[in-house]
């Protein structure tokens, strides 16, 4: 029987070394929690990297224990890890397709890691995926695979999606590799991207960098055709319903409100990432105490950062500014009985997400750029029976469909403080028609019909090519 092998950096497990051991915990990031709980239909496998370098034995104790749960593990060495990981994934690729050039490095070495690494993810899939097998390569760490895996397996079924966004070719065009990047996408059958502004920046580039042109989605490289198209990812929204509905879930609610009394929340929650837009956040945050005082001592914002990256320097420097806003911010306003900012710095197990998710009145979901932002989706789903209020960043994916929401521009301090009050008194009648509105869309846009349109849309390409052929 045919499978699908998913292929991503990260795999929705992550190993840790505590004094006791291993431990295995599950991811964080969109395309880990996303994929996470489906993936295992129909004999599906899902290769990655587990997050942590081990030695020989440890290896042996992690691939059998991901075996059980249809993972295959690729281990990446600690120079690996820096060069391909954190260099070339994370300080090149990661702040050019996020607009943030500035911080974009150029390194001989850590491209160079990028294509063995992509190789050796190349080797893993190549020894687990029969003919018949899809495979399904996912993000930016792993752009050359499609057409490494071409190279050798010409009639396979490949796909490629994007979970960042794809940017103007005026950014692309500073990479110095380029054309190798934009090659090695093209190696996949189908290519999707989060939105159609996506899409049309990689079908700029293609035109302009390799001169392959496109009609419809389609673009001709050689003697193949390839398929790009928007697929906007949607989230489980029947588990983050059950889960929100859970005794679980209630009980820490009603813990998280008996400590906070009678305030109003309003939540954010993210991995630390200079792309989400926290400090921004923070300055808008501290604009609606100065500026509406009355909201003091009467909100609180919740606020859950996510350990991310914290070998790369941008990621090193954001956690110092937080951690100084924070502070700041605090110790300004806060009384006796009050603290202005709850703030977390560490991952939260579903069930307790889905308690912050209903007890927030407003969720702040400000990033600067943002792929898609599944947290958005997440907080509708919690939100069964009670209102609330999503504030949404145009420059997240999300802002296509979530037009519901009270969209705001992130670098607008002034914008989004008075956001943050409109949400704080919008009445209730308001907040539920938008909120059904983007229920309904959550619900009906939801992973399973993600996975299948992609799938879908694969086949048909592969047909469509073998009556060209
Ligand atoms: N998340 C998590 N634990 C936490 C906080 C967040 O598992 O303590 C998850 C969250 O539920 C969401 C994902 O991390 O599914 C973040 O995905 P998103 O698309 O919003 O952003 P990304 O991190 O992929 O950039
Ligand atoms: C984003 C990326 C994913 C990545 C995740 C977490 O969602 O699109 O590819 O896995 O962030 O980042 P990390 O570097 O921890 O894998």
């Amino acid at each position: 029987m045919s499978r699908t092998i998913i292929v991503s950096n990260r795999l929705p497990t992550k190993v840790q070394r505590s004094d006791e051991g291993l431990s295995f915990s599950p991811s964080e990031g969109g395309l880990a929690t996303g994929l996470g709980s489906i993936y295992r239909a129909d004999n599906n496998v899902w290769v990655g990297w587990p997050g942590i370098s081990v030695d020989e034995e440890e290896e042996r104790e992690v691939r059998e224990q991901l075996r059980t749960d249809s993972m295959r593990p690729v281990f990446l060495t600690e120079t690996e890890i820096r060069d391909f990981y954190e260099g070339f994934s994370n300080e090149t690729l990661w702040p050019t397709f996020h607009y943030f050039a500035q911080y974009a490095i150029y390194d001989q070495t850590h491209w160079e890691a990028y294509v063995a690494v992509n190789e050796k993810f190349c080797q893993a899939v190549l020894e687990l995926a029969g003919p018949d097998d899809t495979i399904w390569v996912h993000d930016y760490q792993l752009l050359l695979l499609p057409q490494m895996l071409r190279a050798v397996r010409p009639k396979s079924s490949i796909g490629f999606f994007l979970h960042i966004p794809f940017p103007s070719y005026e950014l692309i065009r500073v990479l110095p590799w380029r054309r190798q990047l934009l090659e090695g996408m093209l190696g996949a059958d189908l290519i999707g991207f989060h939105t159609y502004g996506y899409m049309r920046h990689f079908l700029s580039s293609v035109s302009q960098l390799l001169g392959y042109q496109s009609q419809n989605g389609l673009v001709e490289v050689g003697t193949r055709s390839v398929l790009v198209d928007a697929f906007p990812m949607g989230i489980d929204q029947a588990k983050y319903a059950e889960v929100a509905q859970s005794e679980q879930a209630r009980i820490h609610e009603q813990t998280y409100r008996d400590a906070l009394r009678n305030e109003r929340i309003i939540l954010s929650i993210d991995r630390l990432d200079y792309t989400k837009g926290i400090a921004q956040r923070l300055r808008a945050y501290e604009l609606l105490l100065q500026t509406y005082p009355e909201w003091r001592e009467r909100a609180t914002l919740l606020m859950v950062v996510v350990p991310s990256r914290d070998q790369v320097e941008q990621y090193k420097e954001l956690k110092e500014e937080i951690d100084e806003l924070v502070g700041r911010i605090n110790s300004t306003y806060r009384t006796i009985s009050w603290n202005p900012i709850q703030y977390f710095y560490r991952s939260f197990p579903i069930e307790e997400l889905a308690a912050l998710y209903r007890m927030a009145e407003v969720a702040l979901v400000t990033p600067m750029r943002d792929g898609m932002n599944l947290v958005a989706k997440e907080f509708i789903a919690s939100k069964i029976d009670t209102p609330g209020v999503l504030i949404l960043s145009e420059r997240a994916g999300a802002a296509r469909e979530l037009s519901d929401a009270i969209i705001i521009n992130p670098t607008d301090t002034n914008q989004l403080a008075e956001a943050m009050h409109e949400a704080l008194v919008m009445p209730e009648d308001e907040q539920r028609q938008r909120m059904g509105a983007m229920q309904a869309l959550v619900k009906k846009y939801n992973i399973h019909h993600w996975v299948e349109l992609f799938i879908n849309r694969l086949t048909y390409s592969k047909l469509k090519q073998e009556t060209l052929a």
